[in-house]
């Protein structure tokens, strides 16, 4: 298939453009800075500058590009885009993912249907933020987490956008674990080696993880099998943040993460942050491996973790595109 990836150059990018290669697609895909373009190039890949915000720049890229397929990894998270991290105000840290999952989604959407791409794949967000009703592991039949009244509201708002629009022009939304992998989660761990990353109350909330390969390659699938709906692409093992981090910790080589209070930790991190360790809903991956017949190659976070992190530098050293 002739394939257009928004985002081709960002953790998930950078692991879905050589598996779309190496599957014999034919792969455009985007960044916003022109010296990535040979990153890109060396991915096999062409590579073209795009602003996801401005219409018509993605509706001359996507027209250039002639597509089958569209998939959208689109997100503003890293310093490049979003400056300092603000666990506090996801508002302000998210505020251009924010965007780019409304109005880059509706323009993306609106630059597939003009050029005549069958196929439209978008990511979207499943770790903490199901039903804080509902039990501890939700499949995609249950409600997310608008997080009413928190400064992560317009974040949740976002991703029901994306939802809303995806699924009524038939597409399909790969809804992410908390992705770990080359360069995913190296903030985090930098803070756990710090000790500036401690549990919650007791840690009782779950979340879903899933290695960045394990989210290609399901993302890869959807795109094949022009799937339509939500997928949540998790991995086999939500667990509360009393197991992950503490694990985390010790394949960092860290000391153990401290504790504090959920009063303490609401007014130092705010209400995400709070609610992700004591409350966080995780997700069951029941629906993708029947329907995409998706097979992970990092089932548990337990054992990717330990690979990722105990070899020396790995996340670095695997990460380089080779030339
Ligand atoms: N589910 C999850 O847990 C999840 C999901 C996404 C990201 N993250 C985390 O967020 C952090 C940063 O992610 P990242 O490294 O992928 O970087 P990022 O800054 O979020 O960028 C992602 C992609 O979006 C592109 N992009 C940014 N602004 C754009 C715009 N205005 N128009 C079009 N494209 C635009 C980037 O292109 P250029 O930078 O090349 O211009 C890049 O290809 C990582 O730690 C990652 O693990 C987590």
């Amino acid at each position: 298939m002739r394939v257009f990836v928004a985002g081709g150059t960002g953790v998930v990018g950078r692991r879905l453009v050589p598996q779309l290669v190496s599957r014999g697609h034919l792969v455009t895909a985007t960044t916003t800075d022109p010296g990535k373009l040979d990153q890109v190039a060396r991915m096999g890949a062409e590579g073209v500058v795009m602003d996801g915000l401005d219409a018509a720049s993605v509706g001359q890229a996507v027209a250039a590009a002639r597509p089958d397929a569209v998939i959208h990894q689109m997100t503003a998270i890293s310093p490049t885009h979003a400056g300092k991290p603000d666990i506090k105000h996801p508002d302000r840290w998210f505020a251009l993912t924010n965007r780019l999952r409304t109005e880059g989604t509706d323009h993306l959407l609106a630059a597939a249907q003009a050029a005549g791409a069958s196929t439209f794949v978008a990511q979207g967000y499943a770790s903490w933020n199901g039903d804080p009703q509902g039990g501890w592991v939700q499949t995609e039949e249950e409600p997310l987490n608008p997080m009413t009244g928190t400064a992560a509201a317009p974040g949740m708002a976002a991703m029901a956008h994306i939802e809303e629009v995806v699924l009524a022009a038939g597409g399909a939304v790969t809804r992410y674990g908390a992705l770990y992998g080359p360069g995913a989660i190296d903030d985090q761990v930098e803070l756990v080696r710090r000790r500036q990353f401690p549990l919650v109350g007791r840690g009782t909330g779950y979340s879903s993880w899933v290695h960045l390969d394990d989210a290609a390659s399901a993302t890869v699938l959807a795109m094949e099998q022009h799937a339509t709906g939500v997928f949540n692409v998790v991995d086999d093992e939500p667990a509360p943040a009393s197991e992950w981090l503490p694990h985390l910790a010790a394949c960092a080589g860290a000391k153990r993460p401290r504790r504090v209070p959920v009063w303490l930790a609401r007014l130092l991190a705010g209400d995400q942050a709070v609610l992700m360790m004591t409350e966080g809903r995780a997700f069951s991956n029941a629906k993708a491996k029947r329907e995409l017949g998706w097979q992970l190659r990092h089932p548990t976070w337990r054992e990717g973790f330990r690979l990722e992190l105990t070899q020396a530098s790995a996340f670095r050293q695997r990460d380089e595109v080779p030339s």
